[in-house]
């Protein structure tokens, strides 16, 4: 019988961020499929290795080989949120797959604020313009902002600019990693900002302590 495809939240980047069920699914996979950073988080692992870069529709073609194969996708965070599960369902099948959640990396980051985020919006600017405005955005006081190129920083520090003075950037760089940043700036310093390629930029109303 041809085993579901497993889509596997891998957290953000820190093993002690993987689930066991995550840790268990990589150890009785045929097939690893992710980005290098996520493959480099289970070096003992013997499974055949696709690495996912930009190209996702001749991963998909090439996954369609090893179908009778156990496959684990692995993805960073949580598989809900701004990830590649979305092309593997809509390519193989919602009824084809079994998705493993993650520790997403949002979570992480309201968790290092002490702050809640059934209130708070989240909106990707990793490789592309948010399709939002800044109307819609000032009715929230939290904002949660996937980043880490420099379009989505000066995007965000122009979001900032526009939401004023009530509002301040925290951002959070390479979550649970080693090299883990975090920190709050205006406007002009989030413009002129080197950040990793792995950050958040928190929007907070001064309503929100911290
Ligand atoms: C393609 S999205 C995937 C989000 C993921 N599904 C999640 O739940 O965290 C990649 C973005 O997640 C964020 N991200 C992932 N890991 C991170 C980390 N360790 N620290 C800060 N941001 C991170 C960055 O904004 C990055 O551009």
């Amino acid at each position: 019988m041809t085993p579901p495809i497993i889509i596997a939240g891998c957290g953000p980047g820190h093993g002690d961020y993987l689930t066991a069920a995550v840790r268990n699914a990589v150890t009785d996979a045929d097939v690893l499929i992710g980005a290098r950073h996520l493959l480099e988080l289970f070096p003992e692992v013997k499974a055949t290795r696709l690495t996912v870069g930009a190209d996702i529709p001749a991963v998909l073609v090439e996954m369609e080989k090893h179908r009778d194969q156990q496959m684990v996708v692995l993805v960073s965070g949580d598989s809900g949120l701004f990830s590649l599960a979305r092309r593997v369902q809509q390519h193989f099948g919602r009824e084809h797959c079994q998705v493993i959640p993650g520790i997403s990396s949002v979570q992480v980051a309201c968790a290092r604020l002490g702050i809640d985020w059934n209130d708070l919006r989240i909106i990707s600017a990793h490789g592309r313009a948010p399709e939002t405005t800044v109307d819609e955005l000032r009715h929230w006081h939290k904002i949660a902002i996937l980043a880490g190129t420099r379009a989505a920083t000066e995007w965000a520090a122009d979001l900032l600019d526009q939401l004023g003075t009530d509002y301040r950037a925290v951002v959070c760089e390479n979550l649970t990693l080693a090299e883990e940043k975090i920190q709050q700036c205006d406007a002009t310093a989030l413009r002129e900002a080197s950040l990793a390629s792995r950050t958040i930029i928190m929007l907070l109303h001064q309503e929100v302590t911290l």
